[in-house]
């Protein structure tokens, strides 16, 4: 049965920390499926990790629409969270239609929209609409160009912002909250003053919960790993050694066996072959006999 926003809040009424992972696609989702994880989160973060951009800023609803259907086909359990690109949400109409789109043909249970107090009316409108909204405060990746890639909230004045903010979100409707890039004391301190779950990336323990990006946690990438994540995987450095394994075994002909040829009857072969041109080259190994158990 799938993870319903009420069970993601029971979690932290009763202080169970909540993990969410991002994914983008069938397989990975399938993969997700299988684990104890509860939620997950199509990211416009795909922008750069899966398109290889360098912001989020390019990405589209039709691209969300896109990677949310797939994640939805590969999975039965967790929560679906779909990101509202940069400025499908500008204005309350833009965000109804555009969310829409993310639950009604992508399948999302929620959407994710970043901003704090000055979203709350385009928040109201989409849950007046029966859509789950999450908020997304301190570091918000679609406003890169404005505000730097940083920490958020550590003077006096952005520290009160941000949790003015969280207020005036929550008080619009949000069921949850993403806080990015945000001093832990003042993660821990937002957490709790509010009803619904923080899920923190770079704001620390003191929140509800974690969420990371699949490829930072799961080493698909060998640059270096950014502060706010932790490799618990080298995935790119076994799929490059296992590739040049494949790449060896092709070279040296170890690969394919006859396990992995499909096999005809000689005779067959003989009749077919009978009246056209010989052979102008040998072929070593091609057409082994087929291994007891090899393909039919
Ligand atoms: O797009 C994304 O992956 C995100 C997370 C980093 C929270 O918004």
């Amino acid at each position: 049965m799938r993870t319903s926003i009420a069970a993601i809040h029971r979690m932290r009424a009763e202080s169970v920390r909540i993990p969410m992972i991002t994914a983008y696609d069938y397989t990975s989702a399938r993969i997700v499926d299988r684990t104890s994880i509860p939620m997950i989160l199509v990211g416009d973060s795909l922008g750069m990790v899966v398109q290889g951009r360098d912001s989020t800023l390019p990405v589209t609803v039709d691209d969300i629409v896109y990677h949310t259907r797939a994640v939805m086909r590969g999975c039965a359990r967790p929560l679906v969270v779909a990101d509202l690109p940069f400025l499908s949400y500008a204005t309350p109409e833009d965000a109804l239609r555009n969310a829409g789109r993310l639950m009604a043909e992508g399948g999302a249970q929620s959407v994710k929209l970043e901003g704090g107090a000055v979203m709350a009316p385009t928040i109201r409108r989409l849950v007046e609409a029966g859509i789950p909204v999450m908020g997304h405060l301190g570091f918000t990746p679609q406003s890169v160009h404005q505000i730097g890639l940083r920490v958020q909230g550590r003077d006096v004045a952005a520290a009160r912002q941000l949790v003015l903010d969280a207020l005036a979100i929550q008080e619009a409707g949000v069921w949850g909250l993403v806080l990015e890039l945000v001093p832990g004391a003042l993660a821990e301190a937002i957490t709790a003053r509010l009803r619904i779950p923080t899920i923190g990336i770079g704001a620390g323990v003191g929140c509800d919960g974690e969420v990371q990006v699949w490829h930072d946690v799961l080493g698909l990438y060998d640059e270096l790993v950014p502060r706010h994540t932790r490799r618990f995987a080298s995935l790119a450095d076994t799929a490059v050694a296992a590739l040049d394994e494949l790449a060896g075994q092709v070279r040296d002909r170890s690969f394919p066996t006859a396990t992995q040829t499909a096999s005809m009857s000689p005779e067959v072969l003989t009749e077919a072959l009978a009246d056209v041109p010989g052979a102008i080259r040998s072929v070593s190994g091609a057409g082994a006999a087929p291994a007891p158990g090899g393909m039919p």
